[in-house]
Formats: C-alpha cells, sequence, structure tokens
C-alpha cells in the first residue's frame, strides 16, 4: 500500500471514528482498510452514530424513534417501546410499517433470558400447494403479489398483545395513544415517504375503488412537507387500544378485513382465519461464535439459521487479518454465502409442518464438510452445490427497530408487508394496507428449476402454515452481558447484511455506526451472481475475483438499511441508523 493511500484511508476512517467518542475503537482495534484504489471506499457516507446512557431507539422513521425513546422516558421497558413504535410504524411508515403485516421479536432481558415471538402471516385455510398456478400448471404472473388472493392471515397485532402480555410494563392504552395521535393529526411526510407513495400511486387507485386512501387531499402528488392524515387508521387504532387483540382480530375491523378481501371472490380469508390467528413463542437459536453469544430468530424464520451458518463457515478464516472486503475477504464469504442459501432454499420451511434440521445444519461437523468443495483458485459453480428451487421474488421492503432500555432489556423486531405496501390493497373503511406474504411462499412447489434441481417442498403452501422468511432480528452478548442489537430489511439481502454488520464490528473493528455506513454486498447461491453497493470492491478485488470466475455486478440500488445499537465499553450506548433512508437514532 502506498503512503497516498495510507493517508487517504485514515483520513476516511476518522469521522466515524471521532462521531463513536473513542470508546468503541479502544474496545474493538482499529479495522484495517487495505485499498489501492481511490475509488473504493469503505463507507457510504460518513454519518456520526448517537451516543446516550440510558436509552436507545433506532428505527426506519425520526417519528417512530422518537415515539420509542418517550415511551422509555416515560418509565417504559424496551418491550413498551417496542410496541409503541410497531404502532407507530404503521402509521408514518406505511410501505413496510404495518397493522395487516406480520414479524418477527428477539428479546433478550436484563437478566440475560432470551424469547422469541412469531408473529408471521399464515396462510388462510382455504389456502393450497397450487392456488397460484393456471390448469397447465403455470404461475399466474402477479397473482400472489398483487391484489386480495396474496394476503396471508395478518400477524402483528398479535404479536404485540402477546409481548405486552408477558414483559409489559406500561398500561396499553398508553402504547397505542402516540399512533392514534400521529394518525389523527397527520404525518408530516419525508421526502422519502412522499416519493414511495407516489410511485404505488396508480396500484392503490386501481385496487381500491371509490376510496380516497393515501391520495394527496390537494389533488396533487404527496411532496415532503405535506400531512397525511389517516382518519380511518385513527379509528382502528382505538379499537385495538381498547380492545386489544380483540379489537383487530374480532368486531368491527375484522369484518371490515373480510368484507374487503372476499370482495367479488377475490381473496379467501376468513372471519374464522381472524379469530383463529395466534402469535407463536419460539425458542430463539443462542449459539456460540468465538467469545460471543449469538441470540436469533428460529424457523419459520430461515435469518437466524443462515446468519450461523455463515458466521461459522467464515469463522476459521483470519478476516482482520485479510482486511475488510479484501480479494480473500470477500471470496470467502461469498463461496459461504452460496452454500447457505442452497441450504436455505432445500431444508427451511415452517417447523410447525415440516421438519428443519436446524441443529444438523449450523454443525461444525455439517459445515466442515460443506466446506470442501471450496478451491482457493476457482469460484464455486452453483450448478454444482445441491440445494432447492430459491424463491424468486423476495421484496426489499420490510422494517427493522432495536431498542435498549436504561435497564439493559434489549428487543431486536423485523416487521413486513412484504413488497412495498404489501398487496397494495387498503382495507376500506380500516385505512391500512394488507400484505403479500403468501409470495414468500414457494407458489410452485416441487417443479426443477433451469438447471434441473427438485423444487422446495419444505415451503409449499399449506392451510394455517406460515412462509418462510429472511427476517433476521438478532441480538449479540460478549461475557454474559449484551453487546449488540442487529438487523434491517432487504429480503433475501437481509442476511447477508445482517452477516456483514456484525463481522463488521467484532472482526473489523468498525463502530456501530460504521457498520452500517459501510458498503456491502450480496450473493445468494442462484442467480449465481455478486451484487455490490458503488465502489464496495476495489478494482483490483475486482480483477482477481473475475479470474477465478466470479460474476460481479455493480448495482444501482442500495443494500440494506441497518438500525442497530451497540453496548460500548462504559455502558453507554451508540446507536447506528442507515443513511441509505429516513432512519434514526434517539436516546437520551
Ligand atoms: N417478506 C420478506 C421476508 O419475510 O423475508
Amino acid at each position: 500500500m502506498t503512503l497516498r493511500y495510507k493517508l487517504a484511508c485514515i483520513i476516511c476512517t476518522l469521522p466515524g471514528f471521532l462521531a463513536a467518542q473513542n470508546p468503541v475503537r479502544e474496545s474493538t482495534g482499529f479495522y484495517q482498510f487495505l485499498s489501492d484504489d481511490p475509488n473504493q471506499k469503505p463507507f457510504f457516507n460518513d454519518r456520526p452514530g448517537t451516543i446516550a446512557k440510558n436509552g436507545m431507539v433506532a428505527t426506519a422513521h425520526p417519528d417512530a424513534s422518537k415515539v420509542g425513546v418517550e415511551i422509555l422516558k416515560a418509565g417504559g421497558n424496551a418491550v413498551d417501546a417496542a410496541v409503541a413504535v410497531q404502532f407507530a410504524l404503521a402509521v408514518v411508515h406505511p410501505s413496510a410499517g404495518n397493522l395487516g403485516g406480520g414479524g418477527f421479536l428477539v428479546l433478550r432481558d436484563k437478566t440475560g433470558k432470551s424469547y422469541s415471538i412469531d408473529f408471521r402471516e399464515k396462510a388462510p385455510a382455504k389456502g393450497h400447494a397450487d392456488m397460484y398456478l393456471d390448469k397447465d400448471g403455470n404461475v399466474i404472473p402477479n397473482s400472489s403479489i398483487l391484489g386480495r388472493l396474496a394476503s396471508g392471515v395478518p400477524g402483528s397485532v398479535a404479536g404485540m398483545a402477546e409481548a405486552h402480555a408477558k414483559h409489559g410494563k406500561l398500561p396499553w392504552k398508553q402504547l397505542l395513544q402516540p399512533a392514534i395521535d400521529l394518525a389523527e393529526k397527520g404525518v408530516v411526510q419525508t421526502e422519502r415517504e412522499a416519493r414511495g407513495l407516489n410511485a404505488v400511486k396508480k396500484d392503490i387507485s386501481e385496487l381500491n375503488p371509490g376510496t380516497k386512501y393515501f391520495i394527496n387531499p390537494t389533488g396533487k402528488d404527496w411532496a415532503a412537507g405535506d400531512l397525511l392524515v389517516q382518519k380511518d387508521l385513527g379509528k382502528v387504532l382505538r379499537r385495538i387500544q381498547k380492545k386489544g387483540h380483540d379489537g383487530f382480530y374480532k368486531g368491527k375491523t375484522a369484518r371490515r378485513l373480510v368484507k374487503d378481501i372476499n370482495r367479488n371472490k377475490e381473496g379467501i380469508i376468513s372471519k374464522k382465519d381472524l379469530a383463529d390467528y395466534k402469535a407463536q413463542w419460539r425458542e430463539p437459536i443462542t449459539e456460540n461464535y468465538k467469545e460471543y453469544k449469538v441470540i436469533t430468530m428460529a424457523p419459520p424464520s430461515s435469518g437466524g439459521v443462515a446468519l450461523l451458518q455463515l458466521m461459522r463457515l467464515t469463522e476459521q478464516h483470519p478476516l482482520r487479518k485479510w482486511g475488510w472486503h479484501s480479494d480473500s475477504t470477500i471470496q470467502v464469504m461469498i463461496e459461504a454465502e452460496r452454500r447457505v442459501y442452497a441450504d436455505r432454499a432445500k431444508f427451511l420451511g415452517d417447523p410447525d409442518f415440516v421438519k428443519v434440521p436446524v441443529e444438523t445444519l449450523i454443525s461444525k461437523d455439517y459445515l466442515s464438510k460443506r466446506w470442501n468443495d471450496f478451491n482457493w483458485d476457482k469460484a464455486t459453480d452453483s450448478k454444482n452445490i445441491s440445494g432447492g428451487v430459491f424463491p424468486g421474488y423476495e421484496s426489499l421492503e420490510t422494517t427493522h427497530f432495536s431498542i435498549v432500555d436504561k435497564e439493559g432489556n434489549a428487543v431486536s423486531l423485523t416487521t413486513t408487508l412484504n413488497g412495498g405496501y404489501g398487496s397494495r390493497v387498503v382495507i376500506k373503511g380500516g385505512g391500512f394496507f394488507m400484505n403479500n406474504e403468501m409470495d414468500d411462499f414457494s407458489v410452485k412447489a416441487g417443479a426443477p428449476n433451469m438447471y434441473g434441481l427438485i423444487g422446495n417442498k419444505a415451503n409449499a403452501i399449506a392451510p394455517g402454515k406460515r412462509m418462510l422468511s429472511s427476517m433476521t432480528p438478532t441480538i449479540i452478548e460478549k461475557e454474559g452481558k449484551l453487546l449488540m442489537v442487529v438487523g434491517t430489511p432487504g429480503g433475501s439481502t437481509i442476511i447477508t447484511s445482517v452477516y456483514q454488520t456484525i463481522l463488521n464490528v467484532l472482526e473489523h473493528g468498525m463502530t456501530m455506526q460504521q457498520s452500517v455506513n459501510a458498503l456491502k454486498f450480496h450473493h445468494q447461491w442462484l442467480p449465481d451472481k455478486t451484487t455490490f453497493e458503488a465502489n464496495a470492491f476495489s478494482e483490483g478485488a475486482i480483477r482477481k475475483l473475475q479470474d477465478k470466475g466470479y460474476v460481479l455486478e455493480q448495482q444501482r440500488n442500495t443494500i440494506g438499511r441497518m438500525d442497530c445499537i451497540l453496548v460500548l465499553p462504559d455502558g453507554s450506548l451508540e446507536g447506528g441508523s442507515d443513511p441509505r433512508g429516513d432512519d434514526t437514532s434517539i436516546g437520551y
């Protein structure tokens, strides 16, 4: 490395480093950014982290983060704040925050006990394996993506009621009030939120005739600064405030949901589907990685299993010595991702319906065999890595938040409608979007893919079954103490973004915010290519990897929208929220 580039590297690390007020650097060491390429950058930008002593809330929207921190200040714990943030996001961030979707919550309480709630959507009772196929067995385009048939039975309200009943401290009513206020008084649109609504205007008006939901009353497109008032959503939230779980799954809201979804026999969710829905407590996956403990989501999310597999496959390699995004580091990470995503497609599904061999998949023995065909000189061909069919479409629209309270309770929660604004159906009289989560099932199970591999039966549709997810809400502890809370949206890129963000801190010594800012890449077995954010790879690394047969594609879009928290050695908290979105950490 020439002196010029050494200096450039030190300078480009300084702002994040100074903003983090030093303790992170002392605790984790200085990360290696060894690039001879002036165009390569470690960070998307140099946003500084947020440091606070008593509590931290990192979410996708400043108004939701404010809601969370006010609940903490009022004496609420991390679960109380999570419930309030989930409902607030349904109002301020309607592309992914939701009442009509689902998600996963991982909790590590102040005593070190961990829990998780699966409030993933379920296939309605009338759902079946070929419901999106025509009479010739071909997928009917868009049928699992747009409109009333695309929705699973929502889980978010049940998940929040369950979390609050077991771990909440403040009254339920108090946790709903901020979301009600935002819905009734209105939310000032950010530039990004306005742009999002304008982009789906046509779908919303076509799918919801005779309603005015999400149409700007001025008749113009939405612009930053406009006020979005959601009166019907406010009424639904008031019913939930009064009656809890039943305020959504029974009574007026349920009747309206069923009536709208079954309009012209378009959808299949019944009153009974709603009345029967239950969120499920699940044992989180808790496994060691070096001196750390990883607490993450079990199936029906594939995220936790895949994350552990990735971390263990790379554990044996000296990533820190090789340096961040050196060609060796990238190669090993790509090869791990290729193998893990092939496993994901073959083995993962709803554990209430299929046996998922979690223990085996994350065992060191199995993983060391999985590495047998790794070759430094040549990219492995994904055709030679066995696995099922990778479900084609996975949306990038989901949302994640992380919360730590003053007692050290930590919540990592990822929630989604699947696609941005879900199925684009807004429940008439309810004013909330429904999910298009049915598309996360393998809609054409058992069919061979273009390489002749047999399709993914583990994730085939069945009544009452939960569709496979990539959501990876994760908490890391070190020596029995809380260290980090991590997560992101991003469909299939969720797992690899969480993986990189964790390694950036644990292996490369970045601060929380640097790790979030750090440029990212992604490989998912099929298609057999690695996508990367602009400037994430040096010309030299690209050349070396291409010579070995790697297909590398710089993408225009960004990868990940992380909201994470790191506990610093003095016990204060560093919030790292992604500059790729409106994401904001607020502490106190
Ligand atoms: N719908 C995105 C996921 O669950 O991974």
